[in-house]
């Protein structure tokens, strides 16, 4: 795990934002639209929330696994009454800090890359993780971080899990991690107690976007399985890519902006 921390060590040195998310044309994040991006995934997650979910965000705690320079974490954290972000590299959390700075309510923590260690056993009333497994190379740590994911979790608790099925190392950078199949998934949690809210694929998405809903149920084996789950068509990503595709004409419409602002167009 330490050649994982040095590569997202560094480059988080070379670019803070553009390893979190890959721009097309090599292109530079505007800091405000970076995080809008991240304000918008948090929409996408809040959805599930309140679909599934059964404690009321502002009253519940969430951890979020990978928090990166912490994108999600800072919207995540004007939902949630305590939001904590754990990442493999120190210069993530790092970046996280600052950037989270304004928030009381954000705890950061290092990860050792496959354990909750420092965390304690139901302690969460949510969990999520987005754009991180799939650059674990290991398929036994991203195992063991759903372990831990339903460990750290309280009865009924809630883990929202997004990654890239399909993906390659041309698309986007960083690392391409351990190819996960339901029938891995199965294996690796045998025995634990959970149930199956849901299984969807973005079908827009050449990087197959899968998202996975589960909940803790302490005392109940799963009724389903990962393989025999029937998986639905869902958008996971409307309105965050959407954003990026369209950053090279927003930077041409804010090129001139206008010499007065107003709370309205009049
Ligand atoms: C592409 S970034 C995504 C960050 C954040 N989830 C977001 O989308 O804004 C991937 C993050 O996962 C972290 N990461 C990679 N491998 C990890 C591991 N084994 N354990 C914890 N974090 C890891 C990296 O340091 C990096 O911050």
């Amino acid at each position: 795990m330490t050649d994982m921390r040095e590569l997202w060590n560094s480059l988080n040195k070379e670019s803070e934002f553009n390893f979190i998310s890959h721009l097309q044309n090599g292109q530079e994040w505007d800091k405000a639209e970076f995080h809008l991006t991240g304000i918008r995934f948090v929409d996408r997650m809040a959805d599930r929330i309140v679909e599934y979910g059964t404690l009321e965000p502002s009253r519940a705690s969430v951890l979020e696994i990978g928090c990166g320079v912490g994108r999600f974490l800072k919207p995540l954290a004007c939902r949630f009454r305590l939001a904590c972000g754990v990442d493999i590299s120190e210069e993530m959390l790092k970046s996280a800090a600052t950037q989270c700075s304004c928030l009381p309510n954000i705890v950061l923590q290092l990860t050792d890359g496959r354990t909750l260690n420092n965390l304690i056993d139901n302690s969460f009333d949510y969990c999520v993780s987005a754009g991180v497994f799939q650059h674990i190379t290991d398929f036994e740590a991203i195992a063991s971080y759903m372990r831990e994911a339903l460990r750290v979790l309280k009865p009924d608790g809630l883990f929202l899990l997004q990654f890239e099925g399909n993906r390659k190392e041309e698309q986007g950078q960083g690392q391409t991690g351990a190819k996960i199949t339901a029938a891995k998934l199965d294996a690796a949690l045998a025995g634990a107690e959970f149930q199956i809210l849901e299984v969807s694929a973005d079908p827009t998405d050449a990087v197959r976007n899968i998202v996975l809903v589960l909940r803790k149920t302490p005392g109940q084996a799963p009724v389903d399985t990962f393989k025999t789950y029937p998986m639905t068509k869902r958008r996971w990503m409307e309105g965050v890519y959407d954003d990026i595709k369209t950053k090279t004409q927003m930077h041409e419409r804010q090129a001139a902006p206008p010499l007065t602002m107003t709370f309205y167009d009049a």
